[in-house]
């Protein structure tokens, strides 16, 4: 049979991601690589008698066919959780976060449309943009977040700039209050609107992060939640939270899709999170990986010593970035450090335009805290074999070039 590809298949790319945690499945590996929550957070009790409830309650409706909005009580419970005034008639439930980004490509991105991303910026919204063939342009970012002037700078005839203000995925780092402030003052000048994911912005551990973007415009920006980081991401529930000037179009464009999120877990979510169970429970998480932070923080701070890597301290979420030192290539370095029995994701597939080869994401969520010190000690040690061969390889060019 002669299958002839769609042009958007033909630019679909295996996640880079996937193909590198093929690789960590060996045993023996101590993946940092991956994005999974902590299964040890994964609330199973609290569903397995929420499961039994639905069915014995609601047992009919939780297995018949639902609305393409979402369920209604679910709807309320979202609105009800958000730091600012939300209609529940907003809120559109989604198959996970990710479906979000999907529709959200499908209602406003053409062939050629830009649309501005973070530098870096989280690989699956790039892929998730990607069939609807946009040109991705990234926008100069810096530790407090994206730069607002390099946002208007680049604003003009974008469809969207889509931003992770909190504990962002891949770098961990948070837009600052000022920031926040600056971006949202540049997108009402400009007219450009903006879609903001905050998947893992309850992960916080000291202090709350600032208030989101979405709550100081929310006629200038589609916000996008899950269940994934507070609950769990087999769930595959999400939602976003859209102007209703918009909304009907992505409802369109979620029926075409699937019809509705499984009502099933709709239900089982409303019924585990009734009586107030996430402010018990998301507290636990937040509690367990800061001390996975800090397990992965001191290891590096030990093991790295003298070798002019750079990291950052997140303030929540469940990713580290680091900087290798010059002429280092995280591509390069993957096979020695899962040779030592370590594995992480490179940087370069985060970056929509150049991206730095001296970058990897590690994720610190994962790993248990023994498990940590032993993955990071295995990374500095490929680290010094790299760096070994980049200084030998320098000399010898240096020795070349003399006269
Ligand atoms: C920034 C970001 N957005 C969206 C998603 C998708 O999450 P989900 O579809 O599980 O809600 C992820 C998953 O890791 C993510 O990191």
């Amino acid at each position: 049979m002669n299958w002839k590809l769609a042009a958007r298949a033909e630019k679909m790319n295996p996640s880079v991601i996937r193909e590198i945690l093929k690789v960590t499945e060996r045993p023996g590996i101590i993946s940092l690589a991956g994005g999974l929550p902590s299964p040890k957070t994964f609330p199973v009790k609290a569903f397995a008698e929420a499961c039994a409830a639905v069915l014995h309650n609601d047992g009919e409706a939780a297995l018949q066919y639902a609305a393409s909005e979402g369920h209604a009580p679910l709807r309320e419970a979202v609105a009800k959780m958000l730091p600012w005034k939300v209609d529940p008639d907003q809120v559109l439930i989604t198959t996970g976060s990710q479906q979000g980004l999907d529709l959200i490509a499908k209602v406003l991105l053409d062939p050629g449309s830009r649309v501005l991303v973070e530098t870096p910026t989280y690989l699956g919204a790039l892929q998730a943009f990607s069939p609807m063939e946009p040109q991705a342009v990234s926008v100069a970012s810096d530790a407090e977040g994206v730069i607002s002037e390099d946002l208007a700078a680049k604003a003009e005839g974008a469809r969207f700039a889509y931003l992770l203000p909190n504990f962002q995925n891949p770098t961990g780092r948070t837009m600052t209050e000022a920031r926040r402030v600056a971006v949202i003052a540049a997108a009402k000048k400009a007219g450009l609107p903006i879609v903001e994911d905050n998947p893992y912005g309850e992960l916080w551990f000291d202090e709350a992060p600032p208030l989101p973007l979405t709550a100081r415009n929310p006629e200038g920006c589609i916000y996008l939640g899950s269940f994934s980081k507070v609950l769990a991401p087999g769930l595959r529930l999400g939602f976003m939270v859209a102007p209703k000037s918009i909304y009907p179009k992505l409802l369109q464009a979620k029926q075409a899709a699937d019809l509705h999120s499984p009502i099933f877990n709709q239900r089982m979510v409303c019924e585990v999170m009734k009586d107030g169970f996430l402010e018990r429970h998301v507290p636990t998480i937040r509690a367990r990986y800061k001390g996975q932070r800090d397990a992965m923080v001191a290891a590096l701070r030990r093991e790295m010593k003298g070798l002019d890597v750079e990291f950052n301290v997140p303030a929540g979420g469940m990713f580290l970035w680091l900087r290798m030192p010059e002429g280092m290539d995280t591509v390069a370095l993957l096979p020695k450090a899962v040779d030592r029995g370590v594995a992480f994701v490179p940087g370069l597939p985060f970056y929509a335009g150049e991206g730095d080869a001296r970058t990897m994401r590690l994720s610190f969520v994962t790993a248990s805290e023994e498990e940590i010190d032993k993955a990071i000690a295995a990374l500095a040690g490929a680290v010094r074999e790299q760096l070994a061969h980049v200084v030998a390889a320098k000399t010898e060019q240096l020795l070349a070039a003399t006269p």
